[in-house]
């Protein structure tokens, strides 16, 4: 009797344990998910712009600016690519590609379209070989 319930004990702590490490995993995942989710926002609401073919200056320019501090995040939420040169260039890249869209933004839809879909471009580069 004495060992069964030693068993159930066992098994009992044994699955709060595996629980615990589960969500601690998860919450290491969470940042660099989380960056990734506000820029994939923000792209899109950018898209919105251009589907709808609404594109002023102001409000291009506060997607961008959010995408850009993103994109600066992205090293900080994913340290283990810290001395890969590699996936390093790839931040520089998006980065790069944001910024001549910020300087100033187009205002026009038909000039943002082509900007957008470098920014895409540069986001899927690094996901083809990293993600
Ligand atoms: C320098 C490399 C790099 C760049 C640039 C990059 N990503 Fe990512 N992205 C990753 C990696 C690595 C993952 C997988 C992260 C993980 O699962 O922990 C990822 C995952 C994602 C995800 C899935 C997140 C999830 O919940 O699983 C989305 C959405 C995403 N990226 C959007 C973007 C967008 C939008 C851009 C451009 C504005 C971008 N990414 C630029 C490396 C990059």
């Amino acid at each position: 009797m004495r060992s069964l319930i030693l068993l159930v004990l066992g098994i009992a702590i044994g699955a709060i344990a595996a629980f615990q490490v589960g969500s601690v995993w998860h919450q290491r995942d969470a940042y660099p998910r989380g960056v990734m989710a506000v820029m994939q926002h923000h792209l899109g609401a950018l898209h919105q712009e251009i589907v709808g073919n609404q594109c002023p200056i102001v409000q291009s320019a506060l997607h961008l600016d959010w995408l850009q501090r993103m994109a600066g995040a992205i090293p900080g939420a994913l340290p283990q690519y810290g001395h890969d040169e590699h996936f390093q260039n790839f931040v520089h890249r998006l980065q790069g590609e944001i910024r001549t869209t910020q300087s100033p933004p187009p205002g026009e839809c038909a000039a943002l379209e082509p900007r957008i879909r470098a920014i895409g471009g540069a986001c899927e580069a690094c996901h083809a070989e990293y993600r």
